[in-house]
């Protein structure tokens, strides 16, 4: 061990009881000793030196010492702090510290020793680590986390319940003594609470009532160095809140509740508010209210409302002042879901007394039934009184009532002043079934002005059948048979409808009406009839059609009946029995909308191909004017007749002395006519009776000679054409319609070749038409 170069002297300022004293009480010599025996085990590398020395400054620390001894070495050290608060005296290796350290800013410092050459600075040993250590003081208080705390516990809580737990640190060394063990302690509040050496703190008793003091503020003390008596203490607020349970009962503010309510409140409505107490917070008054007497419950009901706790008072029933002007009940108010361990009332039950005084107000009338419903025969005659409405004032005042039909205007059905419902007009259930009317009651108030009150009640009148109308056709049938039909052919079987209400068990009979028939018409008994060929084999030629009347009956009470032809037509069949051909039976039948619209299609394409063709006249017309005149010449000529006269019979409107005064004014000039308003028209008194052949002749001469007369084929339009000729009437509109004279019936003659034209155009056989 020649290299064992340097050694450290641990020493110490003010000696470690505990780590050297008792081991060896003779410092003074310890060192050297030490050093030889046990140099290996020794932590030679550790200084210790108390933290927050008092004292001048330097404090000594410790000692460098080198078993290596040169003339010229040195001690020098390096590292944390190092020859600013740690400095080496350079000879003899003491170390000092210069300042007043603190262990819970930084609890050790890390050196390093060095043995150097004075002259050249150059190291001649290695260096060796050292660490200079700070032994702990209980120089720190525990701190509390937070310097306030909160914590909560339901009122009336079993002692000993957790309320919180508060927390303190201490700084100082844990390991050294117990300057970092913490106790707790209250300083204020320990008759209500107590907390234990963790910090968690308990209830001290059971019965802390949040109704009494709902809040605690507790101080908590933390000390450390419990056993020595001395330690260093800081203290935290914990505020503690209680939590409410439901423990309270509830009361009524007023021993009695008066209200004052209009009769016409609605069901539902409220009438009062009953105010209650509960000192629990809002949460915790759940008050139940009853009726102390049953019989209230139907007329009134208790919500209690969930945000304010009051009991709000409901109306269930109607109230009416006429009958009822007040109520008056015990209410009770508590509340069941308290536990009555933890309850501190000595009462639990609240009751009040509640009065409702009923107001009058003036009602609308009110009508003896939700709604009526009438019945009457339809042959009920005029003015007859089918039932009646009430209404009644329920007011004290009793008004009298006027009614009137709302709904209907002019209907058969009026309503009477005393309410009494009348038909005005015959009623026919077949028209309209039901009579609903809406009929307004109206109170007669004779005060000025009037205030109307009425309501309005429905009146449902059911309008009873009366068998008046005979059953009918089902549909209007169109039957035909085959010319060759057999005997006993069936040829449609036929049903029938009435317009009555058809009862269970109505039933139609069928017969025919004439008793000479071609025809059997077979009662099925079920409502329909059959009809059959009788003889068979029928003669186109003899009749196309046969009608038969056929009478059907109801069984209703009175009897109805009536007579319908049925129209058979006989057509033409081949061997199979099919129609070959069929005439139309001569009546109007319907006509489709798809013909009509062709109908119309071909009556637009034929004015349309008029139309042209005048257009393309007209074209030519202008183009090829023979007559060399322009239209307006042509139009000037048109001559308006405003009357033609009466025809040979009639000797009023036309004088033949007009013709007779053109004669004597022979040479008269010719203007004359053209300044007359009407060639024809004009008309003048006879001078004297002349030759007529003669006349005639000069006017034949002067027309003849005429060229600024009209032109024969000037249009002329007739205005009236006369009555009463014995010739038939000029006019063109009927000319066209004079049927051929030409008769056809030879065509029947001609053999069956021609049967089918004799068919078309011969004279049609009479057939068995019964009118
Ligand atoms: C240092 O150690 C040597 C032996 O290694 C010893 O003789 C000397 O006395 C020591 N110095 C001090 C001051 O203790
Ligand atoms: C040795 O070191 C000291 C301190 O660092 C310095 O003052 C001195 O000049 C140095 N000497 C030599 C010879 O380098
Ligand atoms: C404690 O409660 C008070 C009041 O409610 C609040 O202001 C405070 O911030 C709370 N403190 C903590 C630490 O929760
Ligand atoms: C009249 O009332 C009856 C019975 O409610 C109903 O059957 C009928 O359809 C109603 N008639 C009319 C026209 O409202
Ligand atoms: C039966 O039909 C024939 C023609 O086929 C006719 O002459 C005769 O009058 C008809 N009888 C009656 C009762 O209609």
């Amino acid at each position: 061990m020649k290299m064992q170069w340097l050694q450290l002297l641990i020493t110490t300022c003010f000696s470690l009881p505990v780590l050297f004293s008792k081991e060896n009480p003779n410092s003074e010599n310890y060192p050297t000793k030490y050093n030889k025996r046990v140099k290996r085990d020794w932590i030679w590398n550790h200084m210790f030196i108390f933290e927050e020395q008092i004292g001048p400054l330097p404090h000594y620390a410790g000692k460098l010492n080198s078993s290596t001894v040169k003339k010229n070495a040195k001690y020098a050290i390096q590292g944390e702090y190092a020859n600013t608060v740690f400095k080496v005296d350079e000879n003899n290796g003491d170390i000092y510290c210069f300042e007043r350290l603190d262990r819970e800013v930084k609890a050790e410092y890390s050196l390093t020793a060095l043995l150097v050459d004075r002259n050249t600075n150059k190291t001649l040993e290695p260096p060796s680590n050292f660490i200079i250590k700070l032994i702990d003081i209980n120089d720190n208080a525990p701190e509390f986390i937070q310097k306030a705390f909160n914590g909560s516990v339901p009122e009336m809580s079993k002692t000993g319940t957790l309320v919180t737990r508060v927390l303190a640190v201490d700084k100082d060394d844990p390991t050294i003594g117990g300057n970092a063990q913490v106790t707790y302690k209250i300083t204020q509040g320990q008759e209500y609470f107590t907390v234990d050496n963790s910090g968690s703190i308990f209830t001290a008793i059971p019965n802390l009532d949040r109704e009494k003091k709902d809040s605690y503020e507790v101080i908590v003390e933390a000390r450390d160095s419990p056993h020595l008596n001395i330690g260093l203490t800081s203290t935290a607020t914990v505020r503690i809140t209680l939590i409410d349970i439901n423990d309270n009962f509830p009361t009524f503010t007023q021993s009695q509740f008066i209200f004052n309510v209009p009769e016409n409140l609605r069901v539902g409505g409220e009438v009062g508010k009953m105010k209650v107490e509960d000192i629990d917070e809002p949460q915790n008054r759940k008050t139940k209210y009853s009726f102390i007497k049953e019989r209230f419950q139907e007329m009134f009901a208790v919500n209690p409302n969930i945000m304010t706790n009051e009991g709000n008072l409901i109306l269930k029933k109607p109230l009416d002042y006429e009958t009822t002007k007040e109520y008056r009940m015990n209410i009770e108010a508590t509340d069941p879901s308290i536990d009555l361990r933890v309850a501190k009332q000595e009462r639990p039950k609240s009751i009040t007394e509640v009065i409702v005084n009923v107001l009058d107000v003036d009602e609308p009338p009110v009508f003896s039934k939700p709604y009526y419903l009438f019945q009457v025969s339809e042959d009920a005659n005029i003015n007859t009184v089918i039932d009646y409405v009430s209404a009644k004032d329920p007011d004290a005042a009793s008004r009298g009532i006027r009614y009137s039909i709302r709904n209907v205007k002019d209907g058969p059905i009026k309503v009477m002043n005393n309410g009494n419902i009348v038909n005005t007009k015959m009623l026919d259930r077949e028209t309209m079934a039901w009579h609903n009317l809406t009929i307004a009651a109206e109170e007669i108030d004779p005060s000025n002005p009037p205030i109307k009150k009425e309501s309005l009640g429905l009146v449902f009148i059911k309008v009873l059948d009366v068998n008046d109308n005979a059953p009918e056709f089902a549909e209007p049938y169109a039957p035909r048979v085959c010319e060759n039909s057999a005997h006993e052919t069936v040829i449609i079987k036929i049903s029938a409808t009435d317009k009555d209400e058809m009862k269970p068990g109505m039933k139609f009979t069928y017969f025919s009406a004439k008793k000479e028939n071609n025809f059997t018409v077979q009662d099925n008994q079920d409502s329909t009839a059959t009809i059959l060929v009788k003889y068979g084999d029928f003669n186109r030629d003899v009749a196309k059609f046969h009608y038969l009347p056929i009478v059907i009956s109801d069984n209703g009470v009175p009897e109805q009946s009536s007579t319908n032809t049925l129209t058979i037509t006989v057509c033409k069949c081949n061997e199979k029995g099919e129609y070959t051909f069929c005439e139309e039976p001569l009546k109007l039948t319907s006509v489709s909308v798809p013909t009509i619209i062709i109908i119309l299609v071909c009556l637009f394409i034929i004015i349309l191909v008029v139309s042209i063709f005048a257009i393309l006249k007209r074209m030519q017309k202008k183009n090829t004017n023979i007559l060399g005149k322009n239209t307006t010449e042509i139009h000037e000529q048109l001559v308006t007749y405003d009357e033609e006269g009466g025809g040979e019979m009639d000797t009023n409107s036309y004088d033949v002395s007009v013709l007779n005064s053109v004669r004597r004014n022979v040479t008269g000039p010719r203007h004359e006519l053209e300044t007359a308003p009407c060639l024809y028209a004009q008309v003048q008194k006879p001078m004297r009776n002349g030759d007529m052949s003669f006349m005639i002749e000069v006017k034949k001469d002067e027309a003849d000679n005429d060229g600024e007369g009209l032109p024969y084929d000037t249009l002329h339009i007739f205005g009236y054409e006369g009555s009463e000729s014995l010739v038939e009437s000029l006019s063109s509109l009927e000319s066209g319609s004079s049927s051929s004279d030409i008769d056809y019936d030879v065509l029947n003659n001609w053999g069956p070749r021609f049967k089918m034209l004799a068919d078309l155009y011969g004279l049609e056989p009479i057939g068995d038409f019964p009118y």
